[in-house]
């Protein structure tokens, strides 16, 4: 038997332009916020970054081995995450004319019901990863169906493809068709063996998951809210005063509560471990306890303007006297695009309208550092020692028109980035690593 004079790593290179941030930008022009390398690489052994460094020591690192994937000149960030997404919705997306009760009744159930099947469940898991990551998402906090097995399919896909997903078995007992209801035991049952089966296996998390105040009894949420109180390593997802039809449904539900954020209060489930989709008509008194708590506010800004829900008031929470935590999402299929480039643009449009700004590096922040910060993950988001390698690598010139407006830019990283988000999409994404493997996208280098 021959033995090979040097053991072969499993160390791999990344060249490029590297962008990471180090903390929430203050506004545009907050350069302290981020580091860039024009010529930078990263370096990854055993799925995790041990080192960033100038590409002129490319010498060095090569001579230790491990497998370059020149991208000189392109972008390389943190891998984006998207903080809420459904799962049994792909083909919900872009489903004509209504707003939020109808379009849940008359589009979304029925579609949802589908995924009592397991092979219907696995297929669909499998078009959902290849769909995000060729988007560059290599996270997402995903509602599956009511079923159980919508939630394992998805899991066990993730796990083959080593992505981290965050994955809820959606609970709902009541107000919506019978083949997509469960009760407040078998939510709790569901979830619970879910937990344990699944949180914390390899890159694999459960997230608690009532769908939302309208569609869970009073003894499921309090079913769920023990369970969020036994597994406080789980995060807790769930829908928040997106439409005012939804409030007034959730005032008559539950009359005793003093609003719809304290329907979820009093079960136990608001904390730092909450995330609150939407979260757009918010009274004073939740603002003050949502700040309080801890709960994230997740902003969805397609999902917002195409089911004609509103305008979320992102500088009026983030700054205003009780400041509350904001992540950002797609909301698919309420939401319009898998791309959190196109959703950072529709921010922007959706604060336009509010005379609010979002700079290009709050937004790219939010999509990567800031988003793994309100999921409580230090691992994840950013490129330095010890993080995951989730990496995108971006092509800011991938169509003509980008490359068209980028030949009158100065060269400034800041206005590239705003480019990118503004015109960006799938067709920017060269490439995606993840736990530093190279997921083998389109290719536009050479
Ligand atoms: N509220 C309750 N369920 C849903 C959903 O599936 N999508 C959106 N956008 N809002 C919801
Ligand atoms: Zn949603």
């Amino acid at each position: 038997m021959t033995v090979p004079d040097r053991i072969p790593s499993d160390r791999t290179l990344v060249r490029g332009r590297v962008l990471s941030f180090k903390r929430r930008p203050q506004g545009a022009g907050d350069s302290s916020a981020y580091t860039y390398l024009e010529d930078g690489v990263v370096v990854i052994e055993a799925g995790r970054i041990t080192e960033v460094a100038d590409a002129g020591e490319i010498g060095r690192l090569e001579a230790d081995q491990g497998a370059l994937h020149d991208f000189t000149g392109k972008l390389i960030l943190p891998g984006f995450i998207d903080t809420h997404i459904h799962f049994p919705q792909t083909q919900v997306i872009a489903s004509y004319g209504e707003q939020l009760l109808e379009w849940l009744t008359r589009y979304t159930f029925p579609a949802e019901s589908r995924y009592g099947d397991p092979g219907f469940s696995a297929a669909q898991a499998r078009f959902f990863i290849d769909e995000l990551l060729r988007n560059g998402t290599t996270t997402a906090v995903c509602y599956g169906s009511v079923h159980k097995s919508s939630a394992e399919a998805l899991l066990t896909e993730s796990e083959r493809r080593g992505t981290a997903m965050f994955v809820g078995k959606t609970a709902m007992d009541r107000n919506a068709p019978p083949e997509v209801l469960d009760t407040a035991q078998s939510a709790y049952d569901d979830t619970a063996a879910l937990i344990a089966a699944w949180h914390g296996r390899g890159r694999q998390k459960v997230v608690i998951t009532p769908r939302f105040a309208i569609t869970s009894t009073p003894e499921q949420l309090e079913a769920l809210g023990s369970l969020a109180r036994a597994h406080p390593e789980c995060l807790m997802q769930t829908h928040l005063s997106e439409n005012s039809e939804e409030i007034a449904t959730v005032r008559r539900l539950f009359p005793d509560r003093a609003d719809y954020l304290d329907v979820y209060d009093h079960y136990g489930l608001i904390g730092p471990n909450s995330l609150m989709g939407h979260a757009i008509h918010l009274t004073p008194r939740e603002i003050r306890r949502m700040s309080e708590s801890g709960a994230v506010a997740v902003f969805c800004p397609t999902s917002n303007l195409f089911i004609g829900s509103g305008l979320f008031d992102y500088k009026g929470l983030e700054n205003g006297a009780h400041p509350v935590r904001i992540a950002l999402a797609t909301d698919i299929g309420g939401g319009t695009s898998y791309s959190m480039l196109e959703t950072a643009a529709e921010a922007y449009k959706v604060m336009q309208l509010r005379g609010q700004k979002l700079s290009a590096i709050e937004a790219f922040h939010l999509m990567t550092r800031g988003n793994a910060e309100a999921l409580g993950e230090p691992d994840l988001g950013r490129i330095e020692p010890n993080a995951h390698a989730d990496l995108v690598v971006l092509d800011s010139s991938a169509t003509p028109a980008m490359a068209h407006r980028l030949k009158a830019s100065s060269g400034d990283i800041e206005e590239e980035l705003f480019v990118l988000m503004t015109l960006g999409g799938e067709q920017n994404v060269c490439e995606v690593f993840v736990g530093g493997r190279s997921q083998g996208l389109r290719r536009t280098i050479g």
